[in-house]
């Protein structure tokens, strides 16, 4: 199993090329699926996710080819719309194939995704809107089966969900007939699939806002599309967070900015210099942090992807702040990796108290997720010695080449096999 060896402290200086969006790639590679067709896509990450979703895909019976970060998905032959429980396991995100083969088969099988390291992540939601679609949906042997024709109805979510808004309008994609959703997600990745099944032919009123109004298709004709993927926003907030916390200058490229306001704001407070560009933001720290407390909450609000990153950054605080998150209350396993590495951290129920300390010194940790992992890369930076960082499997399946993009900004991180 690979592992980083990380030496710190160090500061970071240079510039830095964002990748394309997992959380946006992925909807949109299981988006092709609705109608046959070949779609090129532009900009999709190479990652662990992105390979598995690419297995999924072609089980399923598309043609994929993959390279220098295009993704040409061809599948116009797929014949088999059910999703094995091998991959599903390894990726929750694989439960996006539902909607999209409901739409095109009227039938889809796909195993249940099981449990998570942060701890149960239901898909009710997902469920009672397919039935509210008017889907026959079961469950047996560890897999839902959902079959039938949809026909018009409002979804309305008792909260907003990324997946569950996602897969319903996967799911209307063949459907031609008014679908209403109420509080749906208003994520940037959301508005990425609206525009993507939008050239589809389907019609979305309200995109980026809690009411979508769809209109799918009238009948499944081939696609030729061609869509570049919008740039990782949680990629950009951790290269922006662990600028921070290291000191240096640092400029992203290939990002959009709007994406980051929230991330912004808490990072000018918490002492980092930052101009917003067009297409790219540059950031100056001393490396010296003010605590800032942060509530994570549905987008415009402080994502939960970027949770475990500002704990690693205000374990170096000149002072005491909470960090509460409401989406996910239990995604705390990072927490006890970081106090191997000296952060002062009190978890009560879904609130982290972090004491900055003067110095964190390097250990060897584990990573548990993928932004868990990135913490303990950013802890691991801003730390005196040696990191040992084990499991970085985690890490790939949703940050391309971290190691390398860290390097080019004078990280001494090094990845060895053993
Ligand atoms: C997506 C992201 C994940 C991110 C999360 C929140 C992908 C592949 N993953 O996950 O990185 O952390 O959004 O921004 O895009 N819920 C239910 N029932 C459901 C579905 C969700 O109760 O059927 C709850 C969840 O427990 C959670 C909240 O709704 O409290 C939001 O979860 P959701 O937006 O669905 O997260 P994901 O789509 O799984």
């Amino acid at each position: 199993m690979d592992k980083f060896i990380i030496k710190g402290p160090t500061t970071l200086n240079g510039s830095v090329n964002i990748s394309g969006s997992k959380n946006a790639a992925l909807p949109i590679m299981t988006a092709c699926l609705a109608s046959p067709g070949k779609y090129t896509l532009n900009n999709v990450p190479n990652l662990r996710d992105t390979r598995t979703m690419i297995k999924l895909l072609e089980i399923i019976g598309s043609k994929v080819v993959f390279k220098n970060n295009t993704l040409l998905i061809d599948t116009i032959d797929c014949n088999n719309p059910e999703a094995p429980y091998d991959l599903v396991k390894t990726m929750r995100a694989s439960f996006y194939v539902l909607g999209p083969l409901l739409s095109r088969f009227e039938y889809a099988k796909v195993s249940l995704p099981g449990g998570c390291a942060w701890g149960p992540r239901p898909i009710d939601f997902h469920l009672k809107a397919f039935e509210s679609l008017g889907a026959k949906v079961s469950l047996k042997g560890g897999y839902i089966k959902t079959e039938g024709k949809l026909s018009a109805t409002t979804v309305s979510f008792p909260k907003p969900s990324v997946g569950a808004t996602g897969n319903v309008l996967m799911a209307c994609i063949n459907l031609n007939q008014k679908v209403i959703i109420n509080n749906a997600a208003k994520e940037p990745e959301i508005v990425d699939l609206c525009n993507f099944i939008k050239k589809m032919g389907v019609s979305i009123d309200g995109v980026g806002t809690e009411t979508l109004s769809v209109l799918g298709v009238k009948e499944i004709i081939k696609q030729n599309i061609v869509y570049d993927i919008i740039p990782d926003r949680i990629e950009a907030g951790t290269f922006l967070i662990a600028a921070a916390s290291c000191g240096g200058n640092v400029r992203l490229k290939s990002v959009i900015p709007s994406h980051l306001n929230l991330v912004i704001q808490k990072l000018r407070l918490a002492g980092a210099l930052i101009k917003i560009n067009t297409n790219s933001v540059d950031i100056s720290s001393n490396g010296l942090v003010n605590p800032v407390d942060i509530i994570t909450d549905v987008y415009p609000g402080y994502p939960t992807d970027l949770q475990a990153q500002w704990i690693a950054l205000m374990s170096k605080s000149n002072g005491s702040c909470f960090i509460t998150d409401t989406i996910y209350t239990d995604r705390f396993t990072h927490i006890p990796e970081l106090i191997r590495l000296g952060s002062k951290i009190l978890l009560h129920e879904n609130v982290a108290n972090v004491s900055g300390v003067k110095k964190l010194f390097g250990a060897e940790v584990m990573s548990t997720d993928i932004r868990a992992s990135a913490s303990l890369i950013i802890a691991a930076l801003s730390a005196i010695g040696k990191t040992e960082l084990s499991r970085i499997y985690h890490i790939d399946r949703g940050y391309e080449c971290i190691e390398n993009k860290f390097k080019k900004l004078g990280a001494n991180i090094i990845r060895v096999s053993n």
